[in-house]
């Protein structure tokens, strides 16, 4: 049986990785500034990760949600602490994608509305309500257009108000710094006014922090730059450096019932024991505060390029150009050996490292740039 191909693949095949660095089948060293699209938070093959996910392997890997599984306290405990929002509940699933259905779908069952206000460029998933908010009609299905989703431009607050006030809408699902539209971000005024009118028009807001949570910009949230407080949050991604874990935190004034929502595997014994590893890497190694660093020593070598703009926060970057950067990338990665992202702006290219990234490693890729410009 052949694979359905729908990724058009690079050729190259990983055989291990370490830190910031995966190698080949070759035994070719390739420099990892793609981190498996944002979710390898705290490097390749991190010992503390491998003990923490070993020594749960040898206990207990998988049991029922409808059985005490205490390290789903201990990992909320956690987000709380390296957070420090306050008053959430979390519901545990395996993907970005999934935290987004759910999250929407919460939404509905609570304000008994059905339609959802998104951006323009956005990326929310693949699942049916999550794609139907990605802004790409490519990607759309029947199935999907039967979602009502309306695609607003970002810091339009006169646009977003009128919408609401049809009272028709459940949730207004934002991404603080696009990820795979490339690195747009709305401005603090706007984020506060989407918090305000979703509280006006009793429709809940949905943060999705997939791609931007657990300290890829520097903050744990992005949205926590604003000091807004989501109804709902979505998470995945870095949470579990690989292992395939996501979660919605829910804020307080949401009520829950049993049966409301469920999962067979989210939050199972090897997931949250993959994200402890995490959250404890992420404090001892003081992460967030190298994502803060790191982005600053990007930009000063960035400003040594010409007409070249860098978007983003943390360690979630963008080096957009005034060019088409797919030819760039395949030399990065076959003639320089340096993973980047793409994103659907075309001239940009994305910059994901593990959040342990040095200085070097991007002295490394600037080299590199240097070289192929
Ligand atoms: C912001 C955002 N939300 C949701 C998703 C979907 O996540 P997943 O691919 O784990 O389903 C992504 C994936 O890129 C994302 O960037």
């Amino acid at each position: 049986m052949s694979l359905f191909k729908v990724y058009p693949l690079y050729n190259v095949n990983p055989k291990y990785g370490e830190g910031c660095y995966v190698y080949d089948d070759k035994n070719i060293k390739y420099l990892d500034l793609y981190g498996g699209h944002a979710v390898i938070s705290i490097g390749h093959s991190h010992p503390v990760y491998i003990d923490s996910l070993t020594n749960q392997l040898k206990k207990i890997g998988f049991y029922s949600n409808y059985i005490v599984n205490e390290l789903q306290e201990n990992l909320s405990k956690r987000i709380i602490d390296l957070s420090r929002i306050k008053n959430y509940k979390i519901f545990y699933c395996n993907s970005g994608a999934e935290a987004v259905e759910n999250g929407l779908k919460l939404a509905s069952y609570k304000t008994k509305k059905r339609k959802i206000i998104a951006f323009k460029n956005s990326f929310h998933g693949r699942s049916c309500a999550a794609i139907a908010c990605t802004d790409n009609n490519k990607i759309q299905s029947k199935l999907s257009a039967q979602v009502d989703v309306s695609f607003l431009p970002f810091n339009n607050t006169k646009l977003l108000e009128n919408k609401l006030a049809e009272n028709d809408v459940c949730a207004v699902i934002i991404e603080s710094i696009q990820g795979v539209g490339g690195l747009d971000e709305p401005t603090t005024v706007f984020m506060n006014d989407v918090e305000s009118l979703t509280k006006k028009y009793g429709s809940l807001l949905i943060a999705d922090e997939v791609q931007s949570g657990f300290g890829r910009t520097g903050d744990f949230f992005a949205f926590q730059k604003h000091k807004i407080k989501p109804d709902i949050v979505t998470i995945a991604k870095g949470m579990g450096n690989g292992f395939p874990v996501g979660g919605i935190l829910v804020s307080d004034k949401i009520k829950e019932e049993y049966g409301l929502l469920g999962s067979t595997f989210g939050g199972n014994h090897l997931a949250c024991s993959s994200s402890l590893a995490v959250l404890n890497v992420i404090e001892q190694e003081r992460l967030m505060k190298n994502a803060k660093n790191m982005e600053k020593y990007f930009r000063k070598s960035a400003s040594k390029i010409n007409s070249v703009k860098v978007k983003g926060r943390g360690l979630m970057l963008g080096l957009e150009f005034d060019f088409e950067v797919k030819k760039l990338r395949d030399d990065l990665i076959y003639k320089k050996h340096i993973f980047t992202g793409g994103s659907a702006n075309k001239n940009l290219l994305r910059i994901l490292p593990p959040l342990n990234i040095k200085e070097n490693d991007f002295d490394k890729f600037f080299k590199a740039l240097k070289e192929l410009l």
